[in-house]
């Protein structure tokens, strides 16, 4: 079938919108139609080239919600006219990481996806009879997809798709990441490095989870606004003695919980520097430049702080995004402040600039 794709076909230069081939659904493969995807910072990263392990030609996106269009043989979790979610982060459960029960780092299809393939080897992409790789398993700047049944959750089809798209990275990362990786204790006090997405969603997750202090920190006034929105008690200008500020808010102790959203390591030594003794618990949630390193005083730790990090949050794909759908459907969580752009595919590459110039939270791409 011949559909409109975003395909990265020079690192640094723009993506370039056109028309490509997608074949059917192979047993255990689902094609799921479009409706709408964000636009994130790991496409930016591997579009730009600075990610040593971006592949070319490929599609990119992984922000994806759609309806259910055809299955393949043996497909049973999904059907023709389901509304989905795209997980770049599948969850198979039957893998030896998803039966331990400790860990969302399903292993099941892990090494084909890395390498741009579906979980056979094979990709249903093409453009004029050459294949195209498929991108973190989703490749969701396009009409159409083709992905493994265990990479998509099945939501509720009463929810706006431009909003739980958002569901499919950065929102259900800071907001798993409070209620179910570091698992906010009711009235606790939190800190929140990193007012982005995935900040703005810890800061949710943390009032969701009735903490008494929440206090943000961003290095954007307007950020901090927002915050306030989502349930920040407390909110200041980042600086070098962002530490300092935290402290004299807690009377000198720091916060039962950090959260690090803003990928740089000096701020995730923040984020531990903020933690209190004897039970603080440090979440990083950024991505840092590959190769960079995270420096803690071991004292830190001696004195009974913990750190973790948690890759989607922590969330288990099928299990937890439908419960955060069904959430936004009670009117629990507002994913539609998130949306501060929206898009055709065509402007795909505005997203982009956008995200560059730290315009709005997100750019969702809507198709027809
Ligand atoms: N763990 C995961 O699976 C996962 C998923 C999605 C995104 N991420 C990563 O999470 C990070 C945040 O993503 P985002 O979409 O929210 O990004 P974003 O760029 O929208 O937000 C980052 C925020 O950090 C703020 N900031 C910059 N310097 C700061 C400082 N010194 N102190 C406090 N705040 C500062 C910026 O002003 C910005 O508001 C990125 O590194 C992203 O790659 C991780
Ligand atoms: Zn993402
Ligand atoms: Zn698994």
């Amino acid at each position: 079938m011949k559909m409109r794709a975003a395909v990265l076909e020079e690192f640094g230069q723009p993506l370039v919108v056109q028309e490509i081939d997608i074949a059917d659904p192979r047993p255990g493969e689902v094609l799921v139609k479009i409706h709408a995807c964000g636009v994130c910072h790991t496409d930016l990263y591997t579009a730009s080239g600075v990610d040593p392990s971006g592949y070319k030609d490929c599609v990119l996106g992984h922000e994806g919600a759609g309806v259910v269009e055809a299955i393949g043989e043996g497909v049973t979790s999904v059907k023709k006219g389901d509304h989905v979610v795209t997980l770049f982060s599948p969850e198979c459960r039957k893998c030896e990481n998803c039966l331990s029960g400790k860990t969302n780092i399903c292993t099941a299809i892990r090494a084909q996806q890395g390498q741009g393939y579906l979980p056979d080897g094979t990709s249903r992409l093409s453009r004029n009879g050459k294949e195209l790789r498929h991108f973190m398993g989703t490749s969701t700047f396009a009409e159409y997809t083709v992905m493994p049944e265990i990479a998509l959750a099945k939501v509720n089809p009463e929810a706006s798709m431009e909003a739980i798209c958002l569901l499919a990275c950065g929102a259900t990362t800071g907001i798993a990441a409070a209620l179910w990786k570091a698992k906010v204790e009711e009235g606790s006090t939190v800190a929140v490095f990193g007012c982005g997405m995935v900040g703005l969603g810890a800061v949710l997750g943390s009032q969701l989870s009735k903490a008494s202090r929440i206090i943000a920190i961003d290095r954007s006034k307007e950020r901090l606004e927002l915050a306030k929105k989502y349930g920040a008690t407390d909110t200041f200008v980042a600086d070098e003695n962002s530490v300092a500020t935290v402290l004299e808010l807690t009377k000198g102790v720091g916060v039962d919980y950090s959260f690090e959203a803003t990928g740089l390591v000096s701020v995730m030594g923040q984020a531990v520097e903020a933690a209190r003794m004897g039970w603080g618990l440090s979440t990083m949630l950024g991505v840092a430049g590959r190769g960079e390193k995270l420096e803690i005083i071991p004292r830190y730790l001696i004195t009974g702080r913990t750190v973790q990090g948690g890759s989607f949050g922590g969330a288990k794909g099928r299990t937890h995004v439908p419960q955060l759908v069904d959430m936004y459907v009670d009117g629990k969580i507002d994913l539609d402040g998130f949306v501060s752009h929206k898009l055709t595919l065509d402007q795909v590459n505005d997203g982009f600039d956008l995200m560059k110039k730290h315009d709005g939270i997100r750019s969702v791409i809507v198709f027809d």
